[in-house]
């Protein structure tokens, strides 16, 4: 696909279009002005620095494909390296596949990679670079690694799909620039590659076009690789100093003077704007970190701040590179960092912030010809819980984070939140953005199961954390199922007698605002003057003599009586009290079924009204026009 044979012909139409557009925005009052202003570049008009935006170039007339003696081969579009690239949603997963090709280094000695921001020599705006000290690339390496497909890594690395690097690139930036050397026995050579989207739109090219030169290294001697002629080779080093950030050779060549014996940097530039005009990625911020300016922007329209929430890893993941990448490996590397901004990041186990931590066994069912796998789930409460509303599962695959706090249970209620798990699963496999699995029957069985696995942790621990918001969702249910049981439960609640299986709560008093679940939240809406016991007042005076009591609470007190007949009863209920929330839960995405049928037939219907239109108003001329036919006739 990829040929490093350079066709310059420039499109003149292009530049002149280029031009227009550059003179209607020194007009335009309204550019924004940028936090980190971009240098003003004759080569690029801000309209192709929006990611979003930037496929939507016209194609001019391609050239023929066929000379004689070539074999026919399909083409790719330039075009093609940006849709690639929209496979990426995110900036960060774009960032986190150009860290997995590093990370996937260690096996050929990679002890870091560094990720920092820099500033282009030739128009001094941001650039992003990532520099390894891995293996490196021969110069076949480097074509593969800027081809579509190629992947010859073993089965263990994170690397499969042959795609990772040119979709991460064209996702962050219009440019890349590779400096690569790789020493293999007594050969060692050095290789730069430029996969510009600039130069191919530009240039009008109709195939994917990347220039590269190789140099073999022996001593201190540095000799460019002629594959065929010097011609070639000059015109290849032409177009990477016309469209890299360098300017010359020597700039060039001192671009691997740090790099070592072998490893890796790869330098994107012409880094993508967001609507506004400015920097997708904010480096202003926080000189240690990268943030997505949009992600921050987002969250400061919300209403109410919360500063717990804030200061969770969760939140943090969706706009702080730091954070984000502090939990993209599961396990903790023995000798290799990942350098944001000069500072190492520090990994962060998940299952750290745990407690009440589980450990559950899943074997995926493969099928006959596959072999036996067994992975383990660890589950808990994040510490916060139940003050702070966070709940998923962290999948992995293969040592990288796929899916952050993966919600497995419905948002709008509290139950299940606090649940969080992680997973490493090796057995089904990411879609290409590495954010997401493919949607595999095995996936979806581990999607029932870990539902499943939520759910009975909620229900065997949810009594530990006591439980705020069951009860508001509770006086919203006003179930009556409850009613029978409630009111039993109060007969059979006298003033000294013990209670056993409440929440720890219940000793803090009912009528109080506490957390509480299962029996408890009923009770609770009666102190609230709910009229589901009819006796609000009795029960009150009741439970305010009930003992503190065990059984289900982990947090109670230890000298408490217990009274065993009870507990059937309370587990009862909160048996009965999950069961509806499920139920609950069950119509809550038929709701949602029920909602989105009706939009797409609002939407077909109004497609039908369109066509009908535009059937009856086609319909009416041609009878006007039959009438005006009809009539000339006559006239005639
Ligand atoms: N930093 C690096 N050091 C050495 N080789 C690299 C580096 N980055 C990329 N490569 C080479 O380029 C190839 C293509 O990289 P790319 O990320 O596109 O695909 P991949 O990692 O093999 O698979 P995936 O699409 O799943 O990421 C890699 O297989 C690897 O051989
Ligand atoms: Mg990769």
């Amino acid at each position: 696909m990829i040929s490093n044979v350079v066709d310059l012909a420039s499109s003149e139409d292009e530049e002149h279009e280029n031009q227009t557009k550059r003179k209607k925005r020194t007009n335009n009052t309204e550019t924004p002005v940028t936090e980190s202003p971009l240098q003003s570049n004759s080569n690029h008009s801000l309209e192709f620095r929006s990611f979003w935006k930037a496929g939507a170039y016209d194609v001019g007339s391609t050239k023929s494909i066929h000379e004689q003696g070539q074999l026919e081969h399909a083409r790719v579009h330039p075009k093609f390296l940006h849709s690639n690239a929209t496979s990426h949603k995110w900036a960060f997963g774009a960032i986190a596949e150009l860290l997995d090709n590093a990370v996937d280094e260690v096996c050929k000695g990679a002890t870091f990679v560094k990720l920092d921001r820099i500033s282009n020599p030739k128009d001094h705006n941001p650039a992003l670079l990532f520099q390894d000290n891995g293996g490196g690339m021969d110069p076949e390496g480097l074509r593969q690694c800027m081809s579509l497909g190629y992947s010859m890594k073993a089965a263990n690395t994170i690397g499969q799909y042959g795609n990772g690097f040119k979709t991460s690139t064209m996702r962050l930036g219009a440019d890349v620039i590779v400096f690569t050397r790789k020493s293999q026995g007594s050969r060692a050579t050095q290789s730069i590659g430029l996969l510009s989207y600039t130069f191919l739109r530009k240039t009008g090219q109709d195939d994917v076009i990347v220039p590269m030169i190789d140099f073999e290294i022996s001593g201190d001697r540095t000799q460019p690789i002629m594959y065929s002629s010097l011609d070639d080779w000059s015109n290849n080093l032409r177009n990477i100093l016309e469209w890299s950030p360098f300017t010359s050779d020597q700039e060039l060549l001192q671009q691997f003077e740090d790099i070592g014996p072998h490893g890796t940097k790869i330098i994107v530039y012409n880094l993508w704007l967001n609507d506004d005009g400015l920097l997708e990625l904010d480096f202003d911020h926080d000189e240690e970190d990268i943030r997505l300016r949009d992600e921050v922007n987002r969250d400061k329209s919300l209403k109410k701040r919360d500063r717990l929430l804030e200061s969770h890893i969760s939140y943090q993941i969706r706009f702080s590179l730091r954070a984000y990448v502090s939990i993209l490996y599961l396990r903790k590397f023995k000798d290799f960092n990942i350098i944001l901004r000069g500072k190492p990041v520090l990994q962060h186990h998940i299952v750290d912030d745990l407690k009440y931590l589980e450990q559950i066994t899943y074997r995926p069912q493969l099928g006959k010809a596959s072999k036996e796998v067994t992975v383990r789930a660890e589950i808990g409460f994040i510490k916060e819980a139940p003050h702070l509303r966070v709940s998923g599962f962290n999948i992995y695959h293969k040592n990288r984070l796929i899916r952050p706090f993966w919600k497995l249970i419905n948002d709008h209620t509290s139950y299940g939140s606090g649940v969080v798990g992680v997973l490493e699963a090796n057995f089904i496999e990411p879609a290409h953005d590495k954010q997401d699995f493919e949607r595999s029957t095995l996936f979806l069985r581990l999607e029932m199961r870990l539902k499943q696995m939520c759910n009975d942790f909620w229900k065997s621990h949810c009594h530990l954390i006591g439980n705020y918001t069951v009860v508001n969702q509770q006086k919203k249910l006003s179930i009556r199922p409850f009613d029978e049981n409630a009111a039993n439960l109060q007969r059979e609640l006298s003033a000294d007698q013990p209670v056993i299986g409440l929440s720890a709560n219940m000793q803090q008093g009912l009528h109080l605002d506490q957390p509480v679940v299962g029996l408890a939240a009923n009770v609770q809406s009666l102190s609230n003057g709910n009229t589901v016991l009819g006796e609000p007042s009795n029960m009150s005076r009741n439970m305010s003599s009930v003992q503190p009591s065990s059984g289900l609470s982990a947090g109670v007190n230890k000298d408490v009586s217990v009274d065993t007949s009870g507990s059937s009863l309370v587990d009862q209920i909160c048996e009965e009290n999950i069961q509806l929330f499920m139920r609950c839960e069950e119509h809550r995405q038929k709701e949602i079924g029920l909602k989105q049928t009706i939009e797409d037939l609002e939407r077909e219907l109004e497609e039908m009204k369109r066509k009908c239109s535009q059937l009856s108003s086609h319909l009416e001329s041609q009878r006007k026009l039959k009438t005006i036919s009809q009539q000339n006739g006559k006239g005639r």
